[in-house]
């Protein structure tokens, strides 16, 4: 089965931070416009993102009323809605957490993404319905918590067509599709500083132990100086 090319795209301190003040030592809008401008080069419909990320950036602070009695929805069909969007917000949420309020959402100057959730077998029939009733289409990832990424990226392709995907944070998510095997692609952003990392995730942040990961290597496809001490980096295999 086909799935779309998965490129990781971040920006990061020097020291490998995503999260943090690191941004501050660029002035103006020189990291903006080298994060947007190389994202636009991957001429990517669609990114991933992870549930902290989401929550952090796009949705409600607090979860709307959820339906009371909700029908029973199969976890064997997922939901594509109806909808004129052609770029996607693709939201890895198992427990369904995310508040979403409408069934699109904007980063920027891109174009508006309508939002698709991936969700666990073990999600509320209220959450489920919830969505169905903002027009925002749901696909099972898995059973469980752990999803099964492979499967994600199967279905992404075969609803939406997608044929490059950029994953974008935050480090658990890009550590998980790693684990699995499904990094074909990575781009960082470089901002010229060393921040403080302590409790904070790092570009692929493994936060349990697990000695059975084999390193991976790359190629560099492409190496850039932008304005700002801002160094682009694009790797692929
Ligand atoms: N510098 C950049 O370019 C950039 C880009 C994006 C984000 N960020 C930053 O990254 C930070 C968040 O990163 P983070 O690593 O803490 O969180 P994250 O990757 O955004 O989200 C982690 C959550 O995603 C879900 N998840 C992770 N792996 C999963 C798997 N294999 N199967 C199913 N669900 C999985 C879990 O949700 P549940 O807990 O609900 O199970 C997990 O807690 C934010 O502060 C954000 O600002 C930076």
């Amino acid at each position: 089965m086909t799935r779309p090319t998965i490129i990781v795209h971040m920006s990061m301190s020097i020291n490998g931070n995503i999260t943090g003040p690191y941004g501050s030592v660029v002035e103006g809008e020189a990291l903006k416009q080298a994060y947007e401008s190389k994202h636009e080069y991957f001429d990517s419909k669609a990114m991933i993102l992870g549930r902290k990320t989401i929550e952090e950036a796009f949705t409600a602070t607090e979860m709307p009323e959820l339906p009371s009695h909700p029908q029973i929805y199969s976890r064997e069909e997922d939901y594509i809605a109806d909808s004129d969007y052609n770029h996607y917000m693709v939201s890895l949420d198992p427990s369904g957490k995310a508040a979403w309020t409408s069934n699109y959402t904007t980063f920027r100057e891109r174009p508006e993404m309508h939002v698709v959730e991936v969700v666990s077998e073990t999600v509320s029939d209220a959450y489920l319905e919830h969505l169905r009733n903002l027009g925002i289409s749901y696909i099972f990832g898995g059973e469980n918590h752990q999803l099964d990424l492979k499967l994600v990226l199967e279905k992404l392709y075969r609803y939406f067509n997608l044929e490059t995907v950029v994953l974008a944070g935050g480090g658990s998510i890009n550590w998980s599709f790693f684990e699995q095997g499904l990094v074909d692609e990575v781009s960082v952003v470089i901002v010229p500083a060393v921040d403080d990392h302590y409790g904070r995730p790092q570009l692929f942040n493994n936060s349990h132990e697990d000695s059975d990961i084999k390193p991976q290597g790359f190629k560099i496809k492409h190496l850039e100086q932008l304005d700002g001490d801002i160094i682009w980096i694009h790797y692929s295999k």
